[in-house]
């Protein structure tokens, strides 16, 4: 059973109370939370004040996915945020271990976010010491885009590295997720599903993250 992380970048912010309390209610395990600087990614979405209110809105865990340059500037700030986890991404970090090591230093867990084109090979030296790899199935900064189909196999072999190794890392798949691929994807090996466009412009956004959840690694023998 994937962990399922609505992405609130496709929330309707003028009711971002009402959109926690939606997901509150719901099967949702994480708050995914997507923060864009205009650089890195072709896009602005929201920072540290935001998620320092919709900290106090919910008591699920809070994933924070830095799509910034020079993520340890701002590290610690979106520790004191609220923060659970924060990704920072690959692409961005010339010194990746040692932004690891400062997000954990802090007492919270730690993932790298990959972009579709950067070889899966350019993790495995970083596993041992993360929490979870987030594994961009569209190219960051929009939601609503269409999921890579290639991201497929990408997943396999990151979940055939970690399982023979037997590490304790999530592989989170982010973008282009749907009712309709969301099996295809946990067959593959993930842990996690992101999700914001099929949540928040659903008719009925519990059933739709319920669905989510109930999809299965395995197919039902019958
Ligand atoms: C893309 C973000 C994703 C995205 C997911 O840059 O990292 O989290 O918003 O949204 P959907 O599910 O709409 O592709
Ligand atoms: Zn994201």
């Amino acid at each position: 059973m994937p962990l399922i992380a609505p992405s609130l970048l496709s929330a309707n912010f003028l009711q971002l109370g009402e959109e926690c309390r939606m997901l509150n209610e719901s099967a949702a395990d994480w708050f995914h939370l997507d923060v864009m600087d205009g650089r890195f990614v072709p896009n602005i979405s929201f920072g540290i004040p935001v998620i320092s209110a919709i900290r106090k809105a919910t008591k699920k865990f809070c994933d924070v996915h830095l799509m910034i340059v020079e993520p340890e500037k701002y590290i610690e700030a979106f520790k004191k945020a609220g923060a659970d986890l924060i990704s920072i991404h690959i692409e961005t970090c010339p010194h990746l271990h040692r932004n690891i090591q400062q997000i954990k230093s802090l007492g919270i867990k730690a993932g790298v976010a990959i972009n579709p084109h950067t070889p899966v090979e350019s993790l495995y030296d970083i596993l041992g010491d993360i929490d979870l790899v987030n594994m961009m199935s569209v190219n960051p900064g929009f939601g609503g885009q269409e999921f890579i189909p290639h991201t497929l196999k990408r997943i396999e072999k990151l979940r055939e590295k970690i399982d023979l190794e037997n590490l304790p890392v999530l592989i989170e798949v982010d973008g282009g997720v749907t009712l309709e691929n969301g099996e295809e994807i946990v067959r593959s090996g993930a842990d996690v599903l992101v999700a914001g466009h099929t949540i928040f412009s659903a008719h009925d956004p519990h059933a739709v993250i319920a669905s989510l959840k109930k999809m299965s690694r395995f197919a039902i023998q019958g």
